[in-house]
């Protein structure tokens, strides 16, 4: 009888607990790899280790492991090693470098990019990883967040940095170009010094004092206004954001297609570091390009590659090919897909996993839908949000504030309701906040949520949960709108729209344009009296001074800003607006690629709407 309840329960118990939650698996399988992780953190933080311990770990075991594939060539794990060691005694050497230094990185995706961070990494310096499509002014600022002694440059990088060269003598910074010869007084060449030194190892003594809590890195963000903010990253952030390839399964033998810009966190943390950590070859490119793209993952198989929503609706937008399903493909990490795209790419391209994730630089909290749900940007789960408390909060758009009770408190929405995303700020969940930018980092601070003298991190974003579990992102909050994968702050690219002598106000905000994720830049401004919009001024300007992806594609020319509505209330009307001609009757332009702004026409509203132009 006994035996028989039992056989009763053990057939029928998967059963019942399938129909109570059909992902039990997943969640199982992920407090399962939580837990582990969660184990090894703890060791490390015992006995501190970096991710350059990992490198030479991984050196040490299997030296001729293919490391690093960059256009024809092809680096060992020990060639890198000792080609970092050689960058590192000549940094120490001719630019004076010691541990708790930190040096400005400014190289666009190449090797060099990688070997001079080791060789940084093995003095326990500091790297400052500077966007390489920024300029001037915003280039200046962002270099002197992170009080750099030293800026190193690709030899491509000479010109933007020519430009900025008074500024960085004003703050006595050495400038190396990776070259053999300069031939500009202030840049000296650094490839000629690689070449003479030593590929000896460096003793570990010279960096003795770095620990979990001590800085690895400057990433920059655009996170909310104004110019872009240096994130601190500290070891231990390192190991949370390299550890995602752990979560998402990935072991030796698999190869990663990395083309992401290494000076962001996802490129770097969770691709670079997070395939050093496992030991596995990296398939780098300067940029993406998508008549490549299977091209590379065939010759290299490739077996995993990162991506941005952006991609991957290029990648279906290309014509359908016979041997679309013909690669070692099995899983792609990133954010921003949308819903039709998901099931578009997996039906062309077979079936490849695919795992979104949310999160940001600097921020304390992040997801991943380990379940691999069609739009949902992660998944609940208890033990998580044990260790990280976060709650969805009501908010005010209107305002832009969150909604307070009577006790002064923030309500946490209902379920299936969308709320501002807060995590609560702790000494498991810290926020380093941003290098020299106390007033910036306080702004994403959030007091008094649910208790008075509480303290959150306050992400800006617009999530919602719904009934299963599953976390969705609806919005950006604020001074801020991603396109092609890019933060752009408004006020930035304001400052840069006033700097024409014709502009008078400038109001910049981002539009949805249909069949693309995120928002594009547009702009309405007020010119100055009896002055025209000069519409070739005005593309040399952006062009210059705003990477491509922050330049206004949009501008609308306004009399007067409008006086009854607030300010805010004005930026809400105007995005409600967008780039409709038939809706504005102010002066409308476009920026045509490669040919600048022209007059705006119903046809072009119709081409953009359509995808006959591709923005
Ligand atoms: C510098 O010169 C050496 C030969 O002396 C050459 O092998 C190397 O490629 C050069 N490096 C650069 C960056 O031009
Ligand atoms: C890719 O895999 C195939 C078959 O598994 C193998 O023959 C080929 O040598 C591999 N190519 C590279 C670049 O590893
Ligand atoms: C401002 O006033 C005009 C006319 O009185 C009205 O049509 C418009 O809706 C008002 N705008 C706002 C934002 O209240
Ligand atoms: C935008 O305008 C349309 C009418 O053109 C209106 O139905 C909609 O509610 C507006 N949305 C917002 C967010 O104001």
């Amino acid at each position: 009888m006994i035996g028989y309840i039992l056989f009763t329960v053990a057939a029928f118990l998967p059963l019942l607990i399938y129909l109570r939650n059909p992902y039990f698996l997943a969640d199982l399988n992920y407090a399962i790899v939580a837990i582990r992780i969660g184990w090894r953190l703890s060791k490390i933080k015992k006995k501190f280790f970096s991710i350059l311990d990992a490198f030479l770990d991984k050196v040490n075991k299997d030296p001729e492991k293919t490391f690093v594939i960059f256009e024809e060539r092809s680096y060992s794990y020990g060639w890198a090693d000792r080609e970092s060691n050689r960058i590192a005694r000549a940094l120490s050497a001719h630019a004076g470098l010691k541990e708790g230094d930190t040096a400005a990185l400014f190289l666009a995706n190449e090797p060099h990019f990688i070997w001079v961070w080791l060789a940084l990494a093995k003095l326990g310096c500091v790297a400052s990883l500077l966007n390489c499509n920024i300029r001037s002014k915003s280039l200046l600022h962002c270099f002197s967040c992170c009080d750099a002694k030293v800026l190193i440059l690709g030899a491509d990088l000479k010109e933007a940095v020519e430009e900025i060269l008074p500024g960085l003598k004003e703050l006595g910074i050495r400038v190396f170009v990776l070259s053999n010869h300069s031939d500009i007084e202030g840049i000296e060449s650094l490839s000629d010094k690689i070449e003479k030194a030593s590929d000896q190892p460096l003793s570990p003594q010279l960096r003795a004092n770095t620990n979990l809590k001590s800085p690895a890195a400057y990433i920059y963000t655009s996170g909310t206004t104004g110019l872009p903010k240096a994130a601190v990253v500290n070891h231990e952030r390192v190991w949370v954001a390299s550890s995602l390839l752990s979560f998402a399964g990935v072991h030796s033998s698999d190869v990663l297609y990395l083309y992401l810009p290494l000076y962001h966190s996802s490129g770097f943390l969770m691709g670079l570091c997070g395939a050093i950590d496992k030991g596995i070859t990296v398939v780098l490119r300067q940029k993406f390009s998508v008549s490549n793209f299977w091209k590379d993952c065939r010759k290299h198989n490739v077996t995993i590659f990162q991506y941005i929503g952006e991609i991957m609706r290029y990648l279906c937008n290309t014509p359908k090919k016979d041997n679309d399903k013909d690669h070692k493909v099995r899983l792609a990490i990133g954010n921003g897909i949308r819903p039709d795209t998901w099931a578009d790419f997996q039906e062309r391209f077979g079936n490849i996993g695919i795992l979104e994730c949310y999160g940001a630089t600097e921020s304390n909290i992040g997801f991943f839908n380990y379940v691999g749900k069609a739009g949902a940007i992660g998944r609940e789960h208890f033990l998580y949000k044990l260790s990280c408390p976060y709650a969805l909060i009501r908010y005010d758009t209107e305002k832009e504030e969150p909604v307070r009770n009577s006790k002064g408190f923030c309500i946490e929405v209902p379920k299936g309701e969308t709320g501002l995303l807060v995590a609560k700020i702790k000494e498991r969940t810290p926020f380093y906040g941003y290098a020299k930018n106390k007033q910036q980092t306080e702004k994403k601070k959030l007091r008094d949520v649910f208790e008075r003298g509480d303290l959150y991190f306050n992400s800006g974003d617009l999530l919602r949960i719904d009934h299963e579990g599953f976390i969705y992102f609806q919005d950006r909050i604020g001074d801020t709108f991603r396109w092609k994968g890019e933060n752009v702050a408004t006020t930035e690219v304001a400052d840069h729209l006033l700097a024409m002598d014709f502009v008078d106000e400038a109001n910049v905000y981002g539009v949805r344009v249909p069949g693309h994720e995120g928002r594009i830049g547009m702009a309405a401004l007020k010119l100055k009296e009896n002055m025209d919009f000069d519409c070739e001024a005005m593309y040399q300007h952006v062009k210059n001074y705003l990477p491509s992806y922050a330049r206004p594609r949009f501008i609308r020319i306004q009399d007067a800003v409008e006086v009854n509505g607030t300010y805010k209330q004005l930026k809400v009307k105007l995005t409600n607006e967008s780039f409709n001609p038939e809706i504005i009757m102010d002066p409308l332009f476009f920026l045509e690629d490669g040919k600048g702004y022209v007059p705006m026409t119903p046809e072009i509203f119709t081409a953009i709407t359509v995808g006959k132009i591709k923005l």
